[in-house]
């Protein structure tokens, strides 16, 4: 399913543009980390491209190679330096080590296997420097939420969120 969905770099950014508070947030970590930094899933690069605009020597990641290749046109038309390198986050082998490794926006929840996390956690262990920080998000499902779906499809203006535990609509 993510090979398909990742085939159209540009629909990608069009559904989700970036610039959202998790891109803050990264750039914050590579600030306050300094030294290399290392993303795994960086898709067209929403949050290194940024990351590396600040100076920091940035390398990326990605499976599918629509992604990388509009990340690289992006960065390139920025006129920012990243190193693009299509590789699985589950082995991967980069030859050094970072002082900050990452995997955003839900990336991680693509490996569904238990020897499939375990594989990408060892590989980032290898490739963590001394002193360096590891992070990465994965939104955390309510399961009452999931358990009241009523099994309509819906498109994705119509949307909205209610968190039950607040009982407040946000759009
Ligand atoms: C939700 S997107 C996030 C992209 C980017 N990190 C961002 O913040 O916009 C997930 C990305 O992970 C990539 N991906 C999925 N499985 C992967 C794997 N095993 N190794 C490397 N990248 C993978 C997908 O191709 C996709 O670009």
């Amino acid at each position: 399913m993510s090979e398909r969905f990742y085939s159209d770099a540009r629909l990608y950014d069009r559904l989700f543009p970036g610039g959202e508070p998790a891109a803050d947030f990264y750039k914050a970590q590579a600030d306050r980390q300094s030294g290399t930094v290392l993303e795994l899933g960086c898709g067209t690069g929403h949050k290194l491209i940024p990351i590396a605009s600040d100076g920091h020597p940035c390398t990326g990641l990605e499976l599918a190679p629509e992604m990388l290749a509009e990340a690289q046109r992006k960065a390139h038309e920025r006129g920012v330096e990243v190193e693009w390198v299509q590789g699985d986050m589950r082995d991967f082998h980069l030859g050094r080590t970072f002082d900050l490794v990452f995997i955003a926006a839900n990336s991680l929840l693509h490996l569904h296997e238990t020897a499939d996390l375990l594989s990408c956690f060892r590989c980032v262990r290898a490739h963590l420097a001394p002193g360096a920080r590891f992070f990465f998000d994965v939104f955390n499902p309510n399961v009452r939420f999931l358990a009241d779906a009523d099994g309509v499809r819906r498109t994705r203006d119509s949307l909205s969120f209610a968190d039950p535990d607040r009982g407040k609509s946000q759009g």
